[in-house]
């Protein structure tokens, strides 16, 4: 039968054929392999870690407002309510975790710490999320434009889980910020995951200036002033002082760890900010932080920082918690004026070796404190990376 007859050319052609296939079957499967290691996305995640009264709030809208950043103010806020009585260490664990899942826009683990019958309003705070307000979580506010929290309030309140999620995931940024982180060590599992992308802003804030803004507000530290003290019993008039300790003692700890033994996977992930100088200097401080996660700063995020920093100066008690056109440099520097020299010195002792490495100088009279021609900040050095051996890891 004729056709049935192979020539030798036409075996050759079929074996080369063959062997090429296989080729291309290997590669294929190769970069299958390999790609369940490269992360599915180009997202990035941002943390931004302060504390109580250190501008976190104002710097959490720089980055909510902007049209490319899905944002949640204080997720672990529901840890931390749920869990009151537990220890630090299974709270740092559940802390972890649960960031680690938000990150990912994977809200099945908040659901552990919600009612029953929850929706985007059992979220701390979610109506200072631009993101929340805008499609497709809710119709309201249009992407590239600035939210009115009172109506997002109002008309977005319903948005189920599942709306968020899918909200989240049309972003190229998570931002989530904490203000009761402590240390870095919980976050390594997060910065060495495949999966993520990770950044962290550190912001801190003169603690004579804390101070003063915390007095402003006492009552509503009650509760967090607990948690820092870890439930510990001390005297009233103490409290304050003891407090500002633990807050100087954990960015202290978290700095030290980033700057001057920072694991490798550290590298190019930690930027500390101090308020003093993003008072001083809003949009160049934004920038190079918007910069640092890869956001692009818009004409629109640059007038608003414009309106939110030059305003009406250091605001009214009813404002404390509240984000307001203030000028930003009067309220950095309100302390000096306002704070008796007892307490500054008082702050001083608690928190002298965190001053000394954040550079905030010391005043050693009531004279020097007051007078606001005499700068006390520490221009800030390039900062360095030069991370320890592999090998120490472990054991620090
Ligand atoms: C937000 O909306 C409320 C209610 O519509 C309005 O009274 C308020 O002025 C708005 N705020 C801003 C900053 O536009
Ligand atoms: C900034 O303030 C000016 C003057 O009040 C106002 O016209 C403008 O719309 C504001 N821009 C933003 C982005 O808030």
């Amino acid at each position: 039968m004729p056709g049935c007859k192979l020539n030798l050319s036409t075996i050759f052609f079929l074996v080369i054929l063959q062997g090429a296939a296989v080729v291309l079957f290997c590669g294929w499967y190769a970069q299958l392999n390999l790609s369940s290691f490269v992360r599915s996305d180009n997202k990035v995640h941002v943390l931004l870690l302060s504390s109580w009264r250190s501008g976190s709030s104002f710097l959490g809208q720089v980055f909510s407002q902007h049209p490319s950043v899905f944002y949640l103010m204080e997720p672990a806020w529901h840890v931390w309510t749920k869990l009151q009585k537990t220890g630090a260490p299974a709270h740092r664990m559940a802390v972890s975790d649960l960031l680690q899942s938000v990150f990912q826009c994977d809200f099945s683990v908040m659901e552990a710490y919600l009612p029953e019958k929850h929706s985007v309003s059992s979220l701390f705070m979610w109506s200072q999320s631009r993101a929340l307000c805008s499609p497709p979580a809710c119709p309201l506010t249009p992407r590239n434009e600035f939210s009115n929290q009172t109506q997002c309030l109002k008309a977005c309140k319903g948005t189920s889980l599942k709306g968020v999620e899918e909200a989240c995931g049309t972003y190229s940024h998570v931002v989530l910020k904490e203000v009761r982180f402590f240390e870095l060590e919980s976050l390594y599992p997060l910065l060495q995951d495949q999966n993520l992308d990770l950044r962290i802003i550190h912001l801190v804030r003169d603690p004579r200036a804390v101070l003063r803004s915390r007095e402003e507000s006492a009552k509503a530290f009650r509760i967090d002033n607990a948690v820092v003290l870890d439930q510990r019993n001390v005297p009233a008039g103490e409290v304050q002082y003891q407090v500002l300790q633990e807050i100087c003692r954990s960015h202290m700890r978290i700095n030290e760890r980033a700057i001057l033994k920072p694991p490798p996977f550290l590298k190019g992930r930690y930027k500390m900010v101090r308020y003093e100088d993003m008072a001083h200097d809003p949009l160049g401080e934004i920038f190079s932080m918007y910069e640092f996660v890869g956001l692009e700063m818009t004409r629109q995020m640059e007038d608003w920082i414009y309106n939110k920093t030059h305003g009406k100066g250091k605001g009214s008690k009813k404002e404390a918690f509240k984000i307001t056109s203030r000028n930003a440099v009067e309220v950095s520097q309100a302390w000096r004026t306002m704070l008796p020299y007892s307490k500054v010195k008082r702050i001083q002792e608690v928190c002298k070796e965190a001053m000394s490495l954040l550079g905030y100088k010391m005043v050693n009279s009531e004279k020097e404190q007051k007078r606001l021609d005499i700068d006390l900040l520490v221009p800030q050095e390039p900062y360095q990376f030069t991370p320890i051996q592999e090998d120490r890891i472990s054991s620090v």
